[in-house]
C-alpha cells in the first residue's frame, strides 16, 4: 500500500514516520537504519561536541544511506543555559546547520525551546523546519513563527514534561482543528493501531522514540533494551514518573514500551507497524491501494 500524507510529500519518505531525537544515541547508524526502513531518520546534533565530529558523522551517514534524513537541534531552555555554559543555545547550532546543508540535508527538527532563529536560517537556505513541542499554544506559536510542521508530544511521551501538556489524543484531535501546518504525532506510539489512529485523528506522520530503542540497530546497551521490553507499565513507581510531571530530565522510556515484546531489527519493527496497519485497514473493509490524508 502506498502512503501519501503532507509529510511524505514534503520529505519524500516511503512511510509517514519520523524518528525521535535522542541525546546520547541519536547517531548515524541508528538514523540510517530508520531511513533505510522507510522513515525519516534523525541525527541529533547535541551528540557532537564539535563540527569536526559532526562532519565525520554526516560523512558516515552518506555511506550508510541514500534516503532522506534530518538533523535535530535540541535547544536548551534559558534556565538551563544559564546554569550550564556548554548548553546548546540557538547560536551554537548555526554552523551545524550550514555544515549539514553542505552535506545535502534538507530537514531540520528543533525541540526543547523555541527556535525561530534557526527556523529562519533553514528557510533562508530553502529547506524545511519541523518544531517539536508538547502544548498546543506552543505549536500555535511555532506556526506563527513559520514552522513547516509541528511535532506534538503528548503526556504519554518521554522527555521534558509540561504542566499544561495534554494527552496525544487531545493534542492531535484539537491540534488538527487549531493548526494549519501538518502535525507529527509523538508520545506513546509503538504499534500499528496507534500509528493508524494518529493518522486518522489528524496527524500527517508519527514520531517514534521509545519503541525504536528496542531495535537491534539502537546503540543502547542490550541490558537497557531488555529492561525496556520487560517494563511493567502498570507499576506505580514507573508510571508516576510519566504522568505526574516528575520526569524532569530523568532518562526513562515511555509507556510505548508496553508494545515492545522483543528486540526486533528496524526493518522488522517497520514491517510490524506498516504491515499491521494494512491488515487493520483491510479488516475494516478498506481495499484501496493508497492510504491518503490529503
Ligand atoms: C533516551 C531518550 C533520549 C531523548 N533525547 C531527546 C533529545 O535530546 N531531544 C529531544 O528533543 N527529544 C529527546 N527525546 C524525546 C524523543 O525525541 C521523542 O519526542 C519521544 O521519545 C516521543 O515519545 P515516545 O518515547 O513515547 O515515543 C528522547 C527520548 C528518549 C527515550
Amino acid at each position: 500500500m502506498k502512503w501519501t500524507t503532507k509529510i511524505t510529500k514534503i520529505t519524500g519518505v516511503k512511510y509517514p514516520v519520523v524518528m525521535g531525537a535522542f541525546a546520547g544515541i541519536g547517531r548515524a547508524k541508528f538514523a540510517a537504519a530508520f531511513s533505510n526502513a522507510g522513515g525519516l531518520g534523525i541525527i541529533t546534533a547535541l551528540n557532537f561536541s564539535n563540527l569536526k565530529k559532526f562532519r565525520e558523522e554526516l560523512e558516515l551517514m552518506e555511506k550508510l544511506t541514500t534516503k532522506p534524513y534530518g538533523i535535530n537541534l535540541t535547544v536548551a531552555p534559558p534556565m538551563m543555559a544559564e546554569k550550564n555554559p556548554n548548553a546548546r543555545t540557538e547560536d551554537t547550532y548555526i554552523e551545524y546547520i550550514n555544515l549539514a546543508i553542505d552535506h545535502g540535508v534538507k530537514f531540520f527538527t528543533t525541540s526543547a525551546y523555541k527556535a525561530n532563529k534557526l527556523g529562519d536560517l533553514v528557510h533562508k537556505k530553502g529547506y524545511y523546519w519541523f518544531h517539536k513541542c508538547s502544548t498546543i499554544p506552543h505549536a500555535i506559536s511555532a506556526e506563527k513563527d513559520g514552522a513547516d510542521a509541528v511535532t506534538l508530544v503528548g503526556l504519554e511521551g518521554t522527555g521534558f514534561k509540561n504542566p499544561n501538556q495534554q494527552t496525544s489524543l487531545i493534542n492531535i484531535t484539537i491540534g488538527k482543528k487549531l493548526l494549519n501546518i501538518p502535525i507529527i504525532a509523538a508520545g506513546g506510539f509503538g504499534d500499528a493501531r496507534g500509528f493508524l489512529a494518529a493518522l486518522t485523528m489528524g496527524a500527517e506522520a508519527v514520531c517514534f522514540g521509545t519503541a525504536i530503542m528496542a531495535t537491534k540497530e539502537c546503540p543502547a546497551p542490550e541490558s537497557f533494551k531488555n529492561r525496556l521490553i520487560n517494563q511493567d507499565i502498570f507499576d506505580e513507581e514507573y508510571y508516576k514518573q510519566i504522568y505526574h510531571f516528575q520526569l524532569k530530565d530523568k532518562s526513562i522510556w515511555s509507556p510505548a514500551s508496553g508494545h515492545s515484546e522483543k528486540i526486533l531489527s528496524m526493518e522488522e519493527f517497520m514491517r510490524e507497524i506498516i504491515g499491521g496497519a494494512v491488515d487493520i485497514l483491510k479488516n475494516l473493509g478498506f481495499n484501496n491501494s493508497e492510504f491518503k490524508t490529503l
